[in-house]
């Protein structure tokens, strides 16, 4: 049974060194917007309430979290870590437990990490707990100094505020702490804006409640990655890099295979089933899902679709796209928005599916589009096939049955309804219904004139004399 505690996340700072229009915490990592991340490792801890300090870009971030259950407090004045946990103490007031405070620009941070920190404050019975790190050059961060004697946590001394001698500390604050809310509560208005900075900071909190007589427990981690705080575009680039890497591990251990996780992209709400195959030079993004044994890539591009079982893809793009059991397609098809596919249909080279459901086992080989239309069963699309879906003003269905065959190079102008096993003669324009069992010839008849073309030949030979 875990100790109950709120989660508050702190988002409210500028994030000048990003030099974006885009509010810092709101810079995707992996598809999510980092702040994101720190509210699933939250919820996943099993945080009782999650408050979320916001001030900068304060609409963006509600908007961009407004999938979640969260409280929002409003920080209209940066005035520092331990100002933006002020704003939120009116909401933990009657609050009998544990309050844990975290970054918003840690998108590392796991959820067991959280729940473990948590654990050990309730094993201690410590006013609060915190994690520290090692690291050779902790340069910018705050660091820990410890009782020389003892070797007990005394306080953080920010980077900028450190003598020389505390700027050799190698141990660093990677900001996860969890508090006695009573205590927290205490200990905020003791701050004070009277450091280099000029601002309240959170972590004099700790100094504070050790000189005051309490216990402070220290969780060291060797884990330094996951707590890499995201303040410049390069950071950005090396947590999306870490977090990439992690995500393509986690889907290996469920049993996906991944031949190059060098150029392998999985988003944050992608699942894999075991035994699927993903080739270099792919990315799987949004609320895609693929089934065991298909095989994804290489150079494959695939969006919010839904892949069933012992699919294959190759060299293919994919958006919003349905692929049921067994179907395949490309190199260079292009499935967009509302392509769906039933079991074993099979699409080829240069075919474009839009807002279209193709029977099981529909043959669309080469050189095609499928728009705003429904095909039967087993039904065989030529190459060429265009459906004229559009008139300039709006867009019509093409109804095609089930066992039919479309000739090649077919143009099929909507609304159409074509039959069952019905043919359409290669090279037909076809603008009116055929009815079931028909054949369909639409195009000029072929007319041959014998020994024409010697004729024509001899008098232009006879002529250039
Ligand atoms: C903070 C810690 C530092 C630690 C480092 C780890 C303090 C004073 N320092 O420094 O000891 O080593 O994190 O990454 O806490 N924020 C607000 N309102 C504010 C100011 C900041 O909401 O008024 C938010 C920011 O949006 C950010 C978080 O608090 O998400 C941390 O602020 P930041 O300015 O990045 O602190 P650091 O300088 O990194
Ligand atoms: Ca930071």
């Amino acid at each position: 049974m875990t100790s109950p505690f709120i989660g508050v996340i702190l988002a409210a700072g500028q994030g000048l060194r990003m030099k974006s229009s885009l509010p810092k915490v709101l810079h995707p990592v992996c598809g999510l917007p980092m702040v994101e991340w720190v509210v699933r490792a939250m919820h996943e801890a099993g945080a009782k309430r999650i408050i979320v300090v916001v001030g900068n870009g304060a609409d963006k971030v509600r908007t961009a979290l407004a999938d979640y259950d969260l409280e929002f407090v409003e920080q209209s004045e940066r005035l520092g870590t331990g100002h933006a946990v002020m704003m939120a103490a009116p909401l933990i007031q009657d609050w009998e437990g544990q309050v844990v405070v975290s970054a918003g620009d840690t998108p590392l941070l796991e959820g067991r990490t959280i729940y473990d920190l948590v654990e050990r404050l309730t094993e201690e019975g410590s006013a609060a707990a915190l994690t520290t790190g090692i690291l050779d050059d902790p340069s910018g961060y705050g660091r820990i100094v410890r009782n020389k004697v003892t070797g007990e946590f005394e306080e953080i001394v920010e980077h900028k505020n450190c003598t020389p001698e505390q700027l050799l500390i190698k141990e660093w604050n990677p900001a996860l702490y969890s508090f006695n809310s009573k205590l927290l509560l205490e200990a905020l208005p003791q701050l004070s804006r009277d450091n280099k900075q000029g601002e309240y900071l959170l972590t004099d909190v700790l100094g504070i409640l050790r000189k005051s007589g309490y216990w402070i427990a220290v969780e060291t981690t060797r884990n330094n990655d996951q707590f890499l705080g995201v303040n410049d575009r390069w950071q950005l680039a090396e947590a999306s890099s870490l977090k990439r890497i992690q995500i393509l591990r986690d889907w290996c251990e469920i049993g996906a295979t991944i031949l190059d996780p060098g150029t392998t992209f999985i988003g944050a709400d992608v699942t894999l089933e075991p035994d699927c195959v993903i080739l270099p030079n792919t990315v799987i993004d949004g609320k895609t899902s693929i089934g065991t044994g298909s095989a994804i890539g290489p150079n494959s591009w695939i969006k919010d679709s839904v892949i069933g079982q012992n699919c294959r893809i190759f060299m293919s793009h994919l958006d919003q796209a349905v692929m049921e059991d067994d179907c395949r397609c490309g190199p260079f098809s292009n499935l967009r928005p509302g392509a769906h596919l039933l079991p074993e249909a099979k699409i080829g080279n240069f075919v474009e599916i839009k807002n279209s459901t193709l029977g099981s086992e529909v043959s669309v080989s080469h050189l095609t589009y499928i728009g705003d239309s429904q095909v039967g069963a087993r039904t065989n699309i030529g190459a060429g096939t265009i459906t004229c879906n559009y008139d300039g003003f709006s867009k019509h269905r093409t109804l095609i049955g089930a066992d039919s065959f479309i000739g090649s190079n077919s143009t099929l102008v909507a609304p159409l309804k074509i039959g069952d096993e019905v043919m359409i003669a290669a090279g037909s324009v076809v603008t009116k219904d055929v009815e079931s069992g028909d054949l369909a010839v639409g195009r000029g008849r072929q007319e041959n004139k014998p020994e024409w073309y010697r004729r024509w030949k001899n008098q232009k030979v006879t002529a250039d004399r």
